[in-house]
C-alpha cells in the first residue's frame, strides 16, 4: 500500500491556501479570452533590447560574479544603488545594513510571516487586501483581523477602536499589513492625514507596520505622498519594495528596508529559503539603474497606463448599469468595482469566462472570503480596444442580472 500523503502533511501546509488568482489564470489562458484578471505589466513595454545588452555585459564582466552564488543580503553594487534610491526618496537614515534583497516582494512577505508569526497570532490587514499577502500569512497560521478601506485608504478610526479592544482583551497584534499606494486590489491611496494617524497609532500601541509598496512609482496623476517609511524614519515600519512593476517581474527581485536587527533575522530566514536571490538579475537591475534607464522606462509606463486606465473608466461609464460603482485610481494597475449585493461575482465569473472575458473575484481578497460583490479589473495587460470590448461584455452580463 502506498503512503497516505494527506496524513503526512504538516498543520502549516494544511493552513496554506491555493491562490484563487493562480487557479483562475489556468482557466483563462485559453485563446480569445480578454483578461482583465492577473496583475501583469504590459509586456510590450519591457525594455528588452537594453536588458539583453546589459545581460550579456554582466555575464562576461565582473569575473563571473553574476553567475556565482552571492551574499544572502544581496550583491554589493545593488545594495549601494538601493541605499542611494532611498536617500533620493528622502529616507536619509538608510544604510546598507538596513537592506535585504529578496526574490521579489512575495518572498519578503513570506519571510516576514516566518520571523514574526506563531500559529494563532493575530495580524491586521486591510479589507480587501493583496491575495499573495494573505497566502504568505495563512502559511504562518496567522489569525486575521480586517479593517475596511474607503477612497482614502484604511479606516483609521475603526483601526483605533479595534486596537483599544485588543488592549482591553490582552491581544497583541504582531503587525499591520498595508499597501498605501494604489492598493491591490482597491486602487485607492492612503491620504497623508491617515498616514500620520496610522503612525501615531503604531507608536501608541507598539504596532509594527508592514508597508508593501510595489506601485508608488507608477503614479500617473496627482501628487506623490511620502511613504510611511519616510514619515517614520525607519522606526516602526518595515518596507517592501520590488522591481516587478517598475522594471520586470521576471527578474524576481525586490528588497526590504528595515531596522538592522530585523534585517539580520530576515537574512537568516532567507538562507533557509534560497541562500540568496539570483546574482544575475541583481547585476542586471543594478546596471539598468546605474546606466540611467529607469527614469525613461517609468515615464513610458506611466504614460501608457494612464491611457489604459482612462479607457477602462470610460468603458465602465458607458457599459456598466446603475447600481455599480468603481474606484478611480491615480496610479497602479487596478480598478475595484462593486456590483449590487444580490449579484455574486464568484458565480458570475463562470459566465464571464463563457463570454470570453475574465476578472478576479472579489472574495479572493478577503482572508475568509467574506465578500462576493466585487471584482478586480486590471487595465495594464490588455490593449485599449480589448479593455473596451471586455468591459462591454461584462457590462452586458451584469445588466441581465440587475432587477
Ligand atoms: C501588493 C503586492 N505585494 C506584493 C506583490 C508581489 O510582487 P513580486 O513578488 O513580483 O514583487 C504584488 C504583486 O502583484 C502586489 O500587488
Amino acid at each position: 500500500m502506498g503512503i497516505e500523503w494527506s496524513k503526512k502533511f504538516s498543520a502549516r501546509s494544511n493552513s496554506m491556501k491555493a491562490s484563487a488568482i493562480r487557479e483562475l489564470l489556468n482557466l483563462i489562458n485559453s485563446p480569445g479570452i480578454i483578461s482583465l484578471a492577473g496583475g501583469m505589466p504590459d509586456p510590450t513595454l519591457f525594455p528588452r533590447e537594453v536588458l539583453a545588452e546589459i545581460s550579456k555585459d554582466v555575464m562576461i564582466n565582473h569575473e563571473g560574479k553574476a553567475l556565482q552564488y552571492g551574499p544572502t543580503e544581496g550583491v554589493k553594487p545593488l545594495i549601494e544603488t538601493i541605499v542611494q534610491m532611498a536617500h533620493e526618496e528622502g529616507i536619509k537614515k538608510v544604510e546598507k545594513e538596513n537592506i535585504l534583497v529578496t526574490t521579489a516582494s512575495q518572498q519578503g512577505l513570506d519571510l516576514i510571516g516566518r520571523i514574526f508569526v506563531d500559529p494563532g497570532d493575530t495580524i491586521i490587514v486591510e479589507a480587501p487586501t493583496y491575495v499573495g499577502g494573505l497566502q504568505a500569512f495563512h502559511a504562518s497560521q496567522a489569525k486575521f483581523e480586517t479593517i475596511p478601506l474607503d477612497d482614502d485608504g484604511i479606516n483609521v478610526n475603526i483601526l483605533e477602536n479595534r486596537l483599544k479592544e485588543f488592549k482591553q482583551n490582552g491581544i497583541n497584534a504582531k503587525f499591520i499589513y498595508v499597501i498605501p499606494n494604489f492598493q491591490n486590489p482597491a486602487g485607492v491611496t492612503m491620504s497623508l492625514e491617515r498616514r500620520h494617524k496610522l503612525l501615531e497609532l503604531s507608536h501608541m500601541y507598539n504596532l509594527v507596520i508592514i508597508e508593501d509598496d510595489p506601485y508608488g512609482e507608477i503614479r500617473f496623476e496627482g501628487n506623490k505622498l511620502p511613504s510611511l517609511l519616510e514619515l517614520d524614519s525607519l522606526e516602526n515600519v518595515i518596507a517592501l519594495r520590488t522591481f516587478s512593476k517598475i522594471l520586470a517581474p521576471g527578474l524576481r527581485l525586490g528588497w526590504v528596508i528595515a531596522d538592522k536587527e530585523v534585517i539580520k533575522k530576515l537574512a537568516i530566514a532567507k538562507q533557509g529559503a534560497d541562500l540568496c536571490s539570483p546574482s544575475l538579475t541583481q547585476y542586471i537591475a543594478d546596471k539598468f539603474i546605474r546606466d540611467g534607464h529607469l527614469k525613461g522606462y517609468l515615464e513610458l509606463v506611466r504614460q501608457t497606463y494612464k491611457v489604459k486606465k482612462d479607457a477602462m473608466l470610460s468603458a465602465l461609464g458607458k457599459y456598466f448599469p446603475d447600481g455599480c460603482s468603481w474606484t478611480k485610481p491615480q496610479g497602479g494597475m487596478f480598478v475595484w468595482t462593486s456590483v449590487p449585493e444580490y449579484i455574486d461575482t464568484d458565480a458570475l465569473f463562470v459566465e464571464a469566462v463563457q463570454e470570453k472575458v475574465a476578472y478576479v473575484i472579489g472574495s479572493a481578497f478577503y482572508p475568509y472570503g467574506e465578500d462576493k460583490h466585487h471584482m478586480r479589473l486590471n487595465f495594464t495587460l490588455s490593449s485599449v480596444e480589448q479593455i473596451d470590448e471586455g468591459i462591454k461584455r461584462l457590462g452586458n452580463l451584469i445588466k441581465k442580472k440587475i432587477h
